[in-house]
C-alpha cells in the first residue's frame, strides 16, 4: 500500500535528459515546475502544479555550474514545501562538494557537511543519491539517505573481460573497497595504485602499484572522473608495472577542463561511465561509453515511494 496517494517528479536545469529517463522508467510524465535566473543572477523556481500531501521527488545532478545547480535544488525544496508536498525526496545523482569531508588541513571548511546542512535545512525529508565519494556522507545527514551504486551496471559492462585474468585496480587506498566491490562481480583480484595529490591543485601522481598487475587485463575503477589526471597517471603506472590492456570505468563523468582529450590520448582501451552528470558532444570521445542509471533511480524512488527495500535491488 503506497504511503502517499501520488508520486510526482520534478527538475531543475542541471540534468533534464536524466529526469525525462527516470520518468520514463516510471511511467510518468515530469511534474510541470519553472526554474530560471532572474537578470540580477538570482535563481527563482515555482512549482506549477498542485502538490498539497503528495509525494514528491526533486530530481537535480549537482553538476556545472555547481552553485547554480545547488541553489536551485534548494530553491525547489522551498518552494515545495512551502506548496505543502507531503513528502519531499531530493534525488542527487551527484554529490556535489564531497571532495571535502573532513578537515585534512588547518582552516579549512567541511563543504560536504555544510551542503547536507543546507539541504536538510531547505526542508528535505529524505534524500536519494548514487556513489558518494566516502560513505561516511551518508552521516551528514539526520533525515533518511539511500546510496545507490553504479558499480554492477559499471562491471556488467566488462564482463567480457572475466576470462582475460583480470585483475581490478583502484586509484588509490581509499578506493580499494570500491574495487573489491567490483573485483567481486567479475571473480578477480585487485590491485591499488598508491596515488599522491599534489597540493590543492588537481594534480596527481601515481608511484607504485600494490599488487600483482604484471601480464593481466586492468580495469581502473574510481567514483568520478574529473581532470582526468587520477586515471591516466594510475594507466600509466600500470602500464609500467606491466599490465597488457588497461580499461577504466567511473561513475560520475564530471570531465572538467581537457579531460576527455587526456583520455583520448591515454593509453586506456576503453572508458565506461554513467549518466549521472551530462555529457555534451563536445565532451564524448572514441572509446567513452555512456550507460545509463535512469532505471536504477526510478526503481529506487518506485521503492522508496512503495514502502519496499532498496537495499535489495543490490541484494542485502
Ligand atoms: C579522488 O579521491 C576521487 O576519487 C577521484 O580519483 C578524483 O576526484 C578524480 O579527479 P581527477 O580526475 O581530477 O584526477
Amino acid at each position: 500500500m503506497p504511503m502517499f496517494e501520488d508520486l510526482k517528479v520534478f527538475t531543475g536545469n542541471s540534468h533534464p535528459d536524466l529526469a525525462r529517463d527516470i520518468c520514463s522508467y516510471l511511467g510518468l510524465s515530469l511534474g510541470a515546475c519553472e526554474v530560471f535566473k532572474f537578470s540580477n543572477d538570482e535563481s527563482f523556481a515555482r512549482i506549477r502544479e498542485n502538490i498539497r500531501e503528495k509525494d514528491v521527488f526533486l530530481v537535480q545532478s549537482v553538476g556545472r555550474p555547481v552553485n547554480d545547480s545547488l541553489m536551485e535544488l534548494l530553491i525547489m525544496i522551498d518552494a515545495a514545501r512551502r506548496a505543502s508536498a507531503g513528502r519531499i525526496t531530493t534525488v542527487i545523482p551527484y554529490y556535489p562538494y564531497g571532495r571535502t569531508d573532513k578537515k585534512d588541513q588547518p582552516r579549512v571548511a567541511i563543504t560536504a557537511r555544510l551542503v547536507a546542512d543546507f539541504i536538510s535545512v531547505a526542508g528535505a525529508d529524505r534524500v536519494l543519491t548514487m556513489n558518494l565519494h566516502a560513505g561516511q556522507i551518508q552521516g551528514f545527514f539526520n533525515i533518511p539517505l539511500d546510496e545507490l551504486t553504479a558499480i554492477p551496471l559499471l562491471a556488467q559492462q566488462f564482463s567480457h573481460l572475466k576470462d582475460k585474468d583480470l585483475v581490478v585496480a583502484a586509484t588509490d587506498v581509499g578506493a580499494a573497497k570500491r574495487a573489491r566491490y567490483m573485483a567481486d562481480h567479475l571473480d578477480s583480484p585487485i590491485a591499488i595504485i598508491d596515488k599522491q595529490r599534489l597540493g590543492n591543485e588537481d594534480r596527481v601522481r601515481a608511484a607504485n602499484v600494490i599488487g600483482d598487475v604484471e601480464g593481466k587485463t586492468a580495469l581502473i575503477v574510481d567514483d568520478e572522473i574529473n581532470t582526468g589526471g587520477t586515471v591516466v597517471a594510475a594507466a600509466q603506472a600500470l602500464d609500467q608495472h606491466g599490465a597488457s590492456e588497461i580499461y577504466c570505468s567511473a561513475v560520475h563523468p564530471i570531465l572538467s577542463d581537457k579531460a576527455s582529450e587526456a583520455l583520448a590520448d591515454s593509453n586506456l582501451v576503453s572508458t565506461v561511465v554513467t549518466d549521472t552528470l551530462p555529457l555534451p558532444p563536445e565532451k564524448r570521445f572514441d572509446g567513452l561509453k555512456v550507460v545509463s542509471v535512469a532505471g536504477l533511480l526510478g526503481e529506487a524512488i518506485h521503492r522508496i515511494h512503495s514502502g519496499l527495500s532498496v537495499g535489495a535491488m543490490f541484494n542485502y
